[in-house]
């Protein structure tokens, strides 16, 4: 019988290549510490309704907890005959306490076993991705701070358009991660259900209490025990929300690939988060941010490989649910390497002030013009124009908007002969902005103030 659970049935044991095949030990193993917090719940539960005696649940616990030291030291061996974690930790138990371990499976099935194991797995995994956006939001604070007197442009289309401050623009990425902070909440919460009491999908004779396992793990218990065995929502959702963390993460480091690029040259990353080329001596690669913006494709990848697992399944366990895992701690790990990286990255990056500067000027003050015009009672459409036409005849003269003389300003339109100066500078304009949430520097002190009271608060 080589130790399998379900091997009475059976004549003979599996073949090798569909042991291969059909075990998941190689992989959910990670689930360990998890199938056995579970189990010690499920054991003291079973102690407590009589379903077995306190001595024999007072065995189990202490079984399960050597197996734990063991797991958590390292020591917790296991192999292929094992099929999956729960056999392992079974087989492991049996070897410890004997055979009143076989009583440990009264009322349960691996169906919500298995389940509990992910929840308690994703539950764990949306904070600690939590605590890591954390760091990287901390990081983007602290950046932002630190250089509050730089300006970029702003970009639509990849073709200058306005300048901002630099901070503004680091805050930017601030808030999307605070959105993804609440979506990973969000997934704690949808994981934090048990599903242990719904036995293999219609529940048990056994008077088991589901709220009280559910209890001890902090957890709230299932509804319905077909539907506790068949979703995979959590999952779903904490994989959403590492996706759209992704792209986040990757539009973050799109921009920085560009930043660091000789033809921006905004920004050099520090020696320590780059890589060389073997043959052309001179580079100096963002690769992190490239990977950040690469992993994207996996994040996503692997939220559709468990939508697409899903979606053809009828109600009750079937094996593909076993396909959950590898796309879950692929997007955990993916999301927890990247995060692991950026804040340092993030912090000791240098900014090529006057590059970002020098680029923020010219025509990407043009709309300052504009709206000087339209502030004076001109028309917003006419002001545009008249400046549209002040910017081609800068072209024709060869000369920037700063350049522009005084008498061609008066020309395009006698509001302009009065002009402030400073209007036509990056900061001027920066500082003339004074909508709420804009890029000005009350705004964006504001939004620091708010960003500072948010990490705080967690
Ligand atoms: N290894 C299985 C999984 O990962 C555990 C559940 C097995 N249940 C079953 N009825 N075969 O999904």
């Amino acid at each position: 019988e080589k130790g399998h659970l379900w091997g009475g049935r059976f004549g003979s044991g599996p073949a090798e290549a569909f042991e291969r095949l059909n075990a998941s030990i190689p992989f959910d193993v990670r689930l360990a510490p998890y199938d056995v917090r579970g189990s010690i719940a499920h054991a003291r539960m079973l102690g407590e309704t009589g379903i077995i005696s306190r001595e024999e649940a007072e065995a189990l616990v202490g079984g399960l907890e050597s197996v734990l030291e063991e797991v958590e030291a390292g020591e917790f061996s296991w192999s292929l005959a094992d099929e999956d974690v729960h056999t392992a930790v079974e087989r492991r138990l049996r070897e410890k306490v004997g055979d009143v371990a076989l009583k440990l499976h009264t009322g349960r099935s691996r169906n919500d076993q298995v389940s509990l194991d992910l929840h308690l797995f994703c539950r764990d995994a949306a904070e600690r991705i939590g605590e890591g956006l954390l760091e990287a939001m901390a990081a983007l604070v602290e950046v932002a701070e630190r250089h509050s007197d730089l300006v970029l442009p702003g970009y639509t289309h990849l073709q200058r358009a306005q300048p901002l401050l630099l901070s503004h623009h680091l805050l930017a990425h601030f808030w999307a991660f605070a959105r993804d902070l609440g979506r990973l909440d969000a997934a704690r919460e949808a994981a934090n259900v048990s599903p242990l009491g719904a036995a293999a999908l219609g529940g048990t004779p056994h008077p088991v209490d589901p709220a009280l396992v559910a209890a001890e793990l902090g957890m709230e218990p299932f509804a319905n025990s077909l539907d506790a065995v068949s979703e995979r929502d959590f999952a779903l959702d904490l994989l959403y929300a590492c996706a759209v963390l992704g792209v986040h993460l990757s539009r973050l480091g799109e921009e920085w690939v560009l930043w660091t690029s000789q033809e921006f040259g905004f920004a050099e990353l520090d020696d320590a988060y780059s890589s060389g080329s073997s043959i052309m001596p001179q580079k100096k690669n963002p690769d992190a941010y490239e990977l950040m913006r690469g992993r994207a494709g996996r994040l996503i990848g692997d939220l559709s490989a468990l939508m697409v697992t899903l979606k053809g399944l009828p109600l009750g366990y079937s094996k593909d649910l076993q396909e959950d895992k590898e796309p879950l701690f692929d997007a955990v790990d993916g999301v927890l390497a990247v995060l692991a990286v950026l804040p340092g990255m993030l912090r000791t990056a240098r900014f090529c002030g006057e590059r970002m500067e020098g680029a923020a000027g010219g025509f990407a003050l043009a709309t300052e013009l504009a709206d000087f015009l339209a502030a004076r009672g001109v028309p917003f459409r006419e002001a545009h124009r008249v400046v549209g036409r002040l910017v081609r005849r800068c072209e024709e003269l060869g000369v920037s908007l700063e350049e522009v003389p005084r008498a061609e300003l008066a020309a395009a339109h006698p509001a302009l002969g009065e002009l402030p100066e400073g209007l036509l500078r990056p900061r001027g304009s920066v500082a003339n902005k004074r909508s709420p949430g804009s890029t000005s520097p009350a705004s964006v002190e504001e939004q620091l103030r708010r960003a500072r009271e948010l990490l705080l608060a967690r």
